[in-house]
């Protein structure tokens, strides 16, 4: 039963796979973890060196997900021990693990969001909105809304590929796209809004040419496009030779790209526009969380509406994304043990939810949590992944990636494997020293603080 592809569960449509690997890759990571960066990185010039990065590494590196993931048929461990060997399934059980770490934290903060979109309802914006996120971050009512959230997430893994992930997907991604284009538009329409663009579209030379900006940049494409922890692998190991995987690649990639530039043409203007600036700082969680629910506050019963649309928006993109690293995992335990998907999915979630009442009560440790786990971890998954696909198993990547492309898209199959041998884990290594740096620093600074 383990590795009987007989059984095996595949995606109904090519539309169903596009928008479920889109669901994935858009979620959190797009509004809140983008919206930070980008403030923290200078806004224009992290945004330019964001679209660089998602060009060159996050395309290439998705691909090689997808042809490990599709010719094994198999989860991460499985997948590499079939196709590497041994020492190679290990490399798998790190993304396993990081799969079950991020979505710990992950739900957390999902959970402040479904909180918000509901509070928008029953009582507006509160006044004092750094209070009231201290609150709402913190204690009973954070731990609560991070188990009702992981509810939901294994619920709809329970219900299977087909019937679960790919059909709520295809109902609720279209859904997001629309609200976060008609938010956009309507961010337009505030006086002042120029500044908020200004600083979200002007890059600066000096930011260009700090590393840190430069690394930030990469690491927030891995994250947003949910590379480096097997779930792009996993999605695609229930594909068939016959769909063209570059082409859904770069599908994937402009979505989430898309989704991330038009929720900063909603923030920046909406948080300028106010000159609510300050409240961002540079915090995690200033931006989003802070800053705009303050902004919506301030709007009366426009913003009422408006926030309670930006927070379903992000709730809907945290539920797609929880359901993939969820399914990882539990995808990874009826792989690997044979157990059932229900069993293995209830067990799994109810490890991760436990492991998630830590950051629930702590912020700092969810900062540090979304260092280790969120970066450090996902740099080390894909330069693995790229060793793995240029070095280790080139031919079977240009055999298997041109299996269902146009000729067009065949054409450049040996130009993708050639950049993933040679191009990406260069300039991964990079990115992995000043990650390291980064993730030592933020370690030391948060044992300083608990000391
Ligand atoms: N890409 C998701 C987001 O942007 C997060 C994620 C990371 C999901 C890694 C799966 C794997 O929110």
């Amino acid at each position: 039963m383990a590795s009987g592809t007989v059984s095996r569960e595949a995606f109904g449509s090519r539309a169903g796979f596009i928008l479920a690997a889109a669901g994935s890759a858009v979620g959190l990571g797009n509004m809140w973890r983008f919206s930070y960066q980008a403030s923290e990185g200078g806004g224009a010039a992290f945004v330019l060196l964001y679209v660089v990065m998602t060009l060159l590494l996050g395309i290439p590196i998705m691909l090689a997900e997808f042809g490990l993931g599709r010719r094994a048929q198999l989860t991460p461990i499985g997948a590499l021990r079939k196709l590497a060997g041994h020492r190679w399934a290990r490399v798998g059980y790190v993304f396993i693990i990081g799969c079950g770490l991020i979505l710990s934290y992950y739900s957390v903060i999902a959970g402040w969001t479904v909180r918000y979109a509901i509070e928008s309802i029953v009582r507006g914006f509160p006044g004092d909105a750094g209070a009231h996120f201290a609150k709402v971050s913190s204690g009973s009512g954070a731990v609560a809304f991070h188990l009702g959230f992981m509810a939901v997430t294994l619920a709809i893994v329970m219900a299977g590929v087909k019937s679960g992930i790919e059909r709520v997907s295809l109902v609720l991604m279209p859904a997001l796209f629309f609200i976060v284009i008609g938010l956009a538009v309507w961010a337009a329409t505030l006086p002042g809004a120029e500044a908020g663009y200004s600083v979200y579209l002007k890059p600066s030379l000096a930011q260009l040419k700090d590393p840190s900006v430069w690394r930030a940049a990469a690491a927030q494409a891995f994250f947003s496009l949910s590379l480096g922890m097997g779930a792009m692998l996993t999605f695609a190991s229930y594909l068939s030779r016959r769909q063209d995987m570059p082409a859904s690649a770069t599908i994937v990639a402009f979505t989430d790209f898309g989704v991330a530039f038009v929720s900063g043409l909603v923030v920046f203007p909406v948080i300028y526009s106010l000159g609510l600036q300050g409240a961002v700082s540079d915090s995690t969680v200033g931006a989003l969380f802070i800053a705009l629910p303050g902004a919506f506050e301030s709007m009366g019963a426009v913003g009422r509406v408006v926030g309670l649309f930006f927070f379903i928006a992000l709730a809907v993109g945290a539920v797609t994304s929880a359901i993939a690293l969820l399914e990882v995992v539990t995808a990874s335990v009826i792989d690997e043990f044979g157990i059932g998907r229900r069993k293995a999915a209830a067990g799994t979630a109810l490890v991760v939810a436990a492991l998630g009442i830590m950051p629930a009560t702590d912020l700092d440790l969810l900062g540090l949590a979304d260092k280790i786990a969120g970066e450090l971890l996902l740099v080390i998954g894909v330069l693995l992944i790229s060793l793995l696909a240029g070095w280790v198993l080139p031919a079977e990547m240009r055999d298997e990636l041109a299996a269902g492309a146009s000729p067009f898209w065949q054409r450049q199959v040996p130009r993708i494997v050639a950049v993933l041998r040679w191009f990406v884990p260069p300039v991964i290594l990079v990115v992995l020293y000043f990650s390291l740096r980064g993730t030592i620093a933020a370690i030391a600074a948060f044992a300083g603080g608990a000391g």
